[in-house]
């Protein structure tokens, strides 16, 4: 389990142990660095699967690519069979976090080990991410964003059920139930926070702002699954 520490990872960690899988845990945290690759052959040594939810904060666009490049080569180097998480929507990214991922889905193709990429919508838990990231004072100053966020944990649940079957390649994307604005959903949040603060939506310019606007909601094919987030919001 590559991310087991993350917002992901740990229900990932959780749901595979409840189903009586022995998990290995890898982050910096429980010592071992996927970038650089050391400890990684005997820390999953004898493992059927590796789920790889890692994650690198940054919107540069050489660094998202190299380091997500990076550490998918590290763990397709050594995995029988590697269950990655992508985000709906990133065809074509040429910049930023996107273009990372991007990166990574083709490292994943071109690697040696058989291998099973799932692409999520946002979860619910990004728009409080938003909220914390992006307050200044009383304004949450939000990027103009559609999106059908949908529960870490039914994403974790996905990732745990490919795990433990075969390689699939792609698979269809899983979304959430219902489509949003960002903006509004960070309000939601705040709400239930009980936080007074001035959220303002922001179209970014460029492709990217574009992709951003319009270009993150599922196509047809995609998986939705609950809760809303509404029920996630008041079930926390
Ligand atoms: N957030 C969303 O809304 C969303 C939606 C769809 C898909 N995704 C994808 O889901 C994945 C996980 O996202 P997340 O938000 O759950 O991530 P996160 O909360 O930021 O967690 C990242 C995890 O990676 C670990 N990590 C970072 N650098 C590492 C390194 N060099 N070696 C080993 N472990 C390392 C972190 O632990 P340490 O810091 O201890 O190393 C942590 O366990 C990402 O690939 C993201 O693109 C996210």
């Amino acid at each position: 389990m590559a991310g087991a520490t993350g917002v992901v990872g740990a229900h990932v960690v959780r749901l595979a142990a409840d189903a009586g899988h022995d998990v290995a845990p890898l982050s910096r945290a429980t010592g071992t660095d996927v970038a650089t690759g050391a400890g990684l052959a005997d820390a999953l040594d004898g493992a059927d699967a590796v789920v790889d939810v890692l994650n690198v904060s940054t919107q540069q666009t050489d660094v998202a690519q190299r380091w997500f490049r990076r550490t998918t080569e590290h763990l397709s180097a050594v995995a029988r069979h590697l269950v990655t998480l992508s985000i709906v929507g990133i065809d074509g990214a040429a910049s930023g976090y996107y273009a990372g991922k991007v990166a990574q889905e083709q490292a994943l193709a071109a690697g040696p080990a058989p291998w099973t990429l799932l692409r999520a919508t946002q979860f619910h838990e990004f728009p409080g991410q938003m909220a914390r990231r992006l307050g200044r004072g009383p304004f949450v100053v939000v990027p103009a964003m559609r999106t059908a966020t949908v529960a870490a944990a039914e994403v974790a649940a996905e990732l745990v059920r490919l795990a433990e079957g075969p390689p699939q390649g792609r698979v269809p994307d899983l979304a959430g139930p219902q489509d949003a604005e960002l903006a509004d959903l960070v309000r939601a949040e705040l709400a239930v926070q009980g936080k007074r603060r001035l959220v303002v939506r922001v179209p970014l310019p460029g492709t990217e702002g574009r992709r951003m606007r319009h270009g993150l909601l599922p196509g047809p094919d995609a998986r939705r699954v609950g809760p809303t987030f509404d029920a996630w919001l008041s079930s926390r």
